[in-house]
């Protein structure tokens, strides 16, 4: 499947999933509250900033909507393939057109704009392939001013398959005992076919080749993980430190998909 392709299918499924997709959200993600909160709280902004955000994959603007909530002055830049999601986006968001821009827009391929003081993603970037996230996170690192922030709050896969299925196990049991509607299980598990799971480890260790600094995960719950870095800051007198020299990433030695 060519990359297009892949683009084409996520962006059908989650045109086809936009009608639900906001009501069926705390059931299908249990740890929703501090999940989407660590994301929030990794930025680090103090009290009454006016960062301005970008937030990749940013779909119907749950993530977008906390950081509004905790930032009332931040400017937001979503951007999203699926025209269906950004509906219910430009519907959340319609009294604060002057704070929240909405593109309809290939994260990998269209130019992203900035400088941003940070750089946003939730449960978007696992359906790229391994090449495609390291793409993204230097397309990230170059939007980001020097200093600025990339959160990423996403699906990642567990360090063993044994690991792996025990997550899924566990996280389908608590969806079920949240009683969701047996359609609407089936609908999320058939999407989870869409997704290109990487390890947290390999993930934390390309962001550090791409240039960040300050690498971290702030928080995991089974395959829920929120992690990112900081591109480094202009030192006194000087320029900002540029990337490092490339050096060949290395595989993320994914076990059989399917977590
Ligand atoms: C599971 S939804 C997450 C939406 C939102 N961030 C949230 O936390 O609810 C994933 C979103 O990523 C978007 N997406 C996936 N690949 C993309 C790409 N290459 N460019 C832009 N958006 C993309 C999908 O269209 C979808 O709306």
């Amino acid at each position: 499947m060519t990359d297009g392709e892949a683009g084409t299918r996520v962006r059908r499924a989650f045109d086809a999933a936009a009608p639900s997709y906001d009501g069926l959200r705390r059931q299908l993600i249990p740890c929703f509250d501090d999940f989407y909160g660590a994301a929030v709280d990794m930025l680090g902004f103090p009290d009454g900033a006016a960062p301005r955000i970008l937030d990749l994959g940013a779909g119907t603007g749950l993530l977008a909507e906390r950081l509004l909530a905790r930032w009332p002055r931040a400017r937001l830049v979503l951007v999203d393939l699926s025209p269906d999601m950004l509906e219910r986006a430009r519907e959340r968001f319609a009294g604060t057109v002057d704070r929240v821009e909405i593109r309809a827009a290939d994260y990998l391929r269209d130019p992203l704009g900035g400088p941003y003081d940070a750089v946003v993603s939730a449960l978007s970037i696992h359906h790229l392939p391994d090449a495609g996230k390291r793409a993204l996170f230097r397309r990230a690192w170059a939007a980001l001013r020097p200093g600025g922030r990339f959160v990423d709050a996403d699906n990642v896969l567990a360090p063993t398959p044994a690991l792996a299925a025990r997550d899924r196990a566990l996280w389908i049991a608590r969806i079920r005992a949240s009683g969701i509607a047996k359609g609407d299980l089936a609908a999320a598990l058939r999407r989870t076919r869409l997704d290109v799971l990487a390890p947290l480890d390999a993930q934390l260790s390309w962001l550090r080749r791409t240039g960040f600094v300050d690498v971290d995960c702030g928080y995991k719950w089974l395959h829920f993980a929120v992690f990112g870095g900081r591109r480094p800051a202009i030192r006194r007198g000087g320029a900002s430190p540029g990337r490092p020299a490339p050096r060949p990433h290395p595989p993320s030695g994914r076990p059989p998909a399917g977590a």
